[in-house]
């Protein structure tokens, strides 16, 4: 080979090896929950849809609720090398020895719709709602609905250890505090499923006078609301009207609930996390781009006022 044609191999060797990563060259491994709600199965096919549309290879890997799970499959996703790793940490708790693994192996961890308690370089990025306005836009509802009439509230927390169960806690209380008629009588958590929603509630219900001293039923989702409405009405309740139902996910069940006056108000989390992570990684690892470390999502709050019906067939066309 001659010399000339030596440098030309040389140089277009350095410009494939300096060539930024595209989006359509990223391999990304995919840490996911499981699939306890409405809304969890709606973020992982938008995760799933954005991933397609972009060209990136997405190693799907379902948790079944467990951490240990998830922390096995991050795990993985290092020893494979893959671009980047996506996690919707299922509580808030022992993630520093994972997360210090994906830094050390320079793979950047961008966390999607929970928090955890670790310090924040072990992270690039966070996707996710402010889950404590999120508590607060349902309990500010209920506060202006009842206004000075006494109130009982029993809540549907979700998993216990999960920041949205611990914020959407905090941010309910937090809008309450001040009106000393709204009180919350009861409070346990149902996991985020409809069936354990719907058991809690009977347990609630039995335990406040059939369910005629209960005033306010506040769920940390939508689908432990459904499962609610199902024991109201099992009891002989009308959800809705003798019991306000409020709760937090906006999916289409609890539209379809609202146009049968059966649910009051929901506050939306989208379930589009993984768009704007995935814009995130492609800058990162294009050219270094750091960044905002928390993208914070909307929270619309949706009564029967907007129209639940319309709602409820956009989500559906949505593919929720
Ligand atoms: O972390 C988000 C929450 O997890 C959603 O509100 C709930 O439906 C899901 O299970």
């Amino acid at each position: 080979m001659s010399i000339l044609a030596r440098l030309a191999l040389a140089a277009s060797i350095a410009t494939a090896l300096s060539t930024p990563l595209l989006a359509a060259e990223m391999t990304v491994g995919f840490s996911q929950i499981g699939s306890e709600s409405g809304w969890r199965a709606a973020e992982t096919s938008v995760t799933k849809q954005q991933a397609e549309e972009r060209g990136i290879d997405l190693k799907f890997a379902d948790a079944q609720q467990k951490q240990e799970n998830q922390i096995k499959a991050i795990r993985g996703f290092i020893a494979q090398g893959v671009d980047a790793i996506l996690v919707a940490p299922v509580v808030a708790t022992g993630w520093d020895d994972v997360l210090t693994e994906a830094k050390e192996a320079d793979i950047p961890v961008v966390l999607l719709d929970r928090g955890v308690d670790a310090s924040e370089d072990l992270y690039l990025a966070s996707v996710a709602s402010d889950q404590v306005k999120e508590g607060r836009v349902a309990g500010q509802w209920l506060v202006d609905t009842v206004g000075d009439k006494e109130c009982k509230v029993v809540e549907l927390q979700g998993t216990v250890g999960s920041t949205p169960a611990i914020n959407r806690k905090k941010g309910f209380e937090e809008a309450i505090a001040g009106h000393a008629n709204i009180t919350i009588a009861r409070s346990q958590t149902g996991d985020f499923t409809r069936s354990k929603g719907k058991e809690v509630m009977e347990g609630f219900i039995k335990a406040e006078n059939g369910g005629k001293d209960i005033c306010a039923m506040y769920a940390h989702n939508d689908d432990m609301a459904v499962g609610a409405i199902q024991a109201m009405k099992d009891a002989g309740l009308k959800p809705g009207s003798d019991i306000y139902v409020v709760s937090i996910d906006a999916v289409p069940d609890i539209f379809a609930a609202m146009v049968a006056g059966e649910a009051n108000a929901t506050v939306e989390l989208t379930p589009n996390m993984a768009g704007p992570a995935f814009d995130v990684l492609a800058a990162y690892l294009k050219d270094g781009t750091k960044p905002e470390k928390f993208i914070i999502t909307e929270s619309k709050l949706y009564t029967p006022a907007d129209n639940p019906q319309g709602e409820y067939d956009t989500r559906k066309g949505l593919g929720y």
